[in-house]
C-alpha cells in the first residue's frame, strides 16, 4: 500500500498536504524563500543527491513532495534530523509543518 501511495505521488508530482501544520491563507513559506535553504542545512547532508538515506533525497522540490507526508511526520515528531544532529527550533519546525500544509509551493 505505501509503495502504490508512493507511485501515486509520483504521478501526480504532488502528494497532498501535510496534516501536523496549517496552511495560512497568507503564507509566504515557498521552495526559494524556505524550504530550500532548510532542507541544504538541515537535511541533505544525509539525503543528498549520492547519500540518499533511506532512498530519500531532499534536494529539489520535486522530490520533496514525493515525501511529504514523511517529511512531515518524520520532523513533527522528532526522528529527524536524527539525534547527534543539529536540533531544529520551535520556529524551524512550525514553518516546515506550515510550509508541507500547504503542499510545499
Ligand atoms: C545525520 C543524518 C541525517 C540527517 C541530518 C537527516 N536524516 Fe533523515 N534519515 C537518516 C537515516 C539514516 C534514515 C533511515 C533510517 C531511519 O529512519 O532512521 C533517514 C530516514 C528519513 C526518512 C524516511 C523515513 C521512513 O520511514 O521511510 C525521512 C522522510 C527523512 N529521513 C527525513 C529527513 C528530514 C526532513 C531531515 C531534515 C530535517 C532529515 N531526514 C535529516 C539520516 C538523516
Amino acid at each position: 500500500m505505501k509503495r502504490i501511495l508512493a507511485i501515486a505521488c509520483v504521478a501526480l508530482s504532488a502528494c497532498g498536504v501535510g496534516t501536523s501544520g496549517t496552511c495560512s491563507t497568507d503564507s509566504t513559506l515557498t521552495w526559494e524563500s524556505f524550504g530550500q535553504s532548510f532542507m541544504t542545512t538541515n537535511c541533505t547532508s544525509c539525503h543528498g543527491a549520492t547519500n540518499a538515506s533511506d532512498g530519500v533525497s531532499l534536494t529539489s522540490v520535486a522530490l520533496v513532495r514525493a515525501h511529504l507526508n514523511k517529511v512531515d511526520s518524520e520532523v513533527a515528531s522528532g526522528a529527524m534530523p536524527p539525534r547527534g544532529s543539529t536540533a531544529l527550533t520551535t520556529q524551524q519546525k512550525t514553518d516546515l509543518a506550515n510550509w508541507l500544509a500547504c503542499g510545499a509551493p
